[in-house]
């Protein structure tokens, strides 16, 4: 038997940096830990033992345990078995593969798509596939880390413009004019704001210089539009406008993610797309769960609008408290300001029942920590009540007696939960 070996100098040495970092974390109110869900029933979980109403979850059309899809899924690993045992283009691509992919198309009402095995990879997959270091990309500045780290990535330049502004996206596009390509990048529903972006402006920016828009949509896929094709529809443009990317892991309750688009952009993608290539294609099982959340879609639209409902009455309720959102949405961010407060309201909200984490750099741009409250179509008037309830409670109490002196910008009613144009700084 060998000799155990200790723990070299060397990692001895990396342990403690990162034993001090995470105490540096803690100091500053921004350590992340892992919570264990013990069992989930709707928006109902069980979590450490205490029975909560979950507030952040992404599941925005209750789909993720809809017995359809779990039908979907065991008959596939009956007959496929779980893992697709290979990459792609390897022989990692099923029937399965194929069918949710000309689905998708169909859904959208474009010619192909494509299945990544996680939303974060479709961007990182994307924009890596089509931009290169002779090319610009133009960002929101409130864009999703996996844009970010995508557009960085790419090697492609890269530009910030101000939330939402469609002028500014323009000017930087204007004096990136020698690029190769140059492409507006922006979320459709953003996914820390609710907020939703200026797609028809930036479409008309980007037409103007003969440029690109890539849709980010991870949040507003299925769960807007009249019929679901997500923020597009929601504002009245074709999806074909844009390099649109959207997830299996949110409205459609599954695992995922996808690019639309004409067939040579999905070919280009199959030849050049390392995400795609380097992987292990998604597991079947999840494949054939997704194909079939689609068709529960198009047969229960009632999910959607119960959604839009709920985030109508969800609105008022928070402006007849004095909190005004910008615009309804299944994502409500409360801003606290700094990290110490956002993790008092959200402990606070726990003792009464209601998980709604702390969201804190670098998730969210310093000093706007939040807390960021997802509606799903599984709350219920009741939940909405009781949440409402809670928040009037939670948001005075924490900000006078435990926070007051500490905090560096103390909130009053109106400015903890800001509308979504205010809180973004541009
Ligand atoms: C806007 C946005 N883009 C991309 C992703 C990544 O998607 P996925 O969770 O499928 O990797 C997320 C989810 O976290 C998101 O909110």
């Amino acid at each position: 038997m060998p000799a155990i070996v200790g723990l070299s100098t060397a990692t001895q040495r990396l342990l403690s940096e990162l034993t001090e970092e995470l105490v540096a974390l803690e100091a500053g109110g921004l350590r992340r830990q892992l919570r264990t869900l013990e069992a989930v029933d709707g928006p109902r979980v069980r979590l450490e033992g205490r029975e909560l109403v979950n507030w952040c979850s992404n599941d925005s059309l209750g789909l993720s345990r809809h017995p359809r899809l779990a039908e979907a899924a065991a008959s596939a690993a009956a007959e496929w078995g779980l893992g697709a045992r290979a990459s792609r283009l390897l022989s990692g691509t099923t029937r399965w593969h194929r069918e949710l992919e000309e689905a998708l198309a169909r859904w959208f009402g474009v010619e192909a798509a494509l299945v990544y095995p996680s939303g974060y990879l479709a961007n990182l997959g994307a924009l890596g596939a089509l931009c290169s270091s002779q090319d610009l990309i133009v960002m929101d500045r409130l864009s999703h880390a996996s844009l970010f780290d995508a557009a960085r990535a790419s090697r492609a330049t890269v530009r910030v413009f101000r939330h939402h502004d469609a002028g500014h996206a323009a000017t930087l596009l204007a004096r990136g004019r020698g690029a190769r390509r140059r492409l507006i990048v922006t979320e459709g529903v953003f996914s820390m704001e609710g907020d939703r972006a200026p797609l028809a402006d930036l479409a008309e920016a980007a037409q103007a210089q003969e440029a690109l828009v890539y849709v980010d949509d991870a949040h507003g896929a299925f769960a807007l539009g009249r019929s679901g094709r997500g923020s597009p529809e929601a504002a009245g443009l074709s999806p074909e406008r844009f390099l649109y990317m959207g997830t299996l892991g949110k409205a459609l309750g599954c695992q995922g993610g996808f690019i639309i688009g004409p067939r040579p952009l999905i070919e280009w993608l199959h030849n050049r797309s390392r995400p795609f290539i380097y992987t292990t294609a998604l597991a079947t099982p999840v494949v054939a769960a997704a194909a079939a959340a689609l068709q529960v879609l198009e047969e229960e639209p009632h999910r959607r609008l119960l959604l839009e409902a709920r985030a109508q009455a969800l609105a008022s309720r928070l402006a007849a408290l004095g909190l005004p959102l910008a615009a309804p949405s299944h994502i409500v961010p409360v801003i606290a300001g700094d990290a110490e407060r956002a993790v008092a309201w959200s402990r606070r909200l726990w003792d009464r029942g209601i998980w709604a984490p702390a969201i804190r750099p670098p998730t969210v741009p310093e000093g706007t920590a939040r807390l960021r409250l997802s509606l799903t179509a599984l709350h219920t008037e009741e939940h909405l009540d009781a949440l409402i309830d809670a928040l009037k409670d939670v948001l005075p109490r924490v900000r006078s007696s435990e926070l007051g002196v500490r905090s560096k910008s103390p909130a009053t009613p109106h400015s903890a939960l800001r509308t979504p144009h205010s809180g973004s700084g541009g």
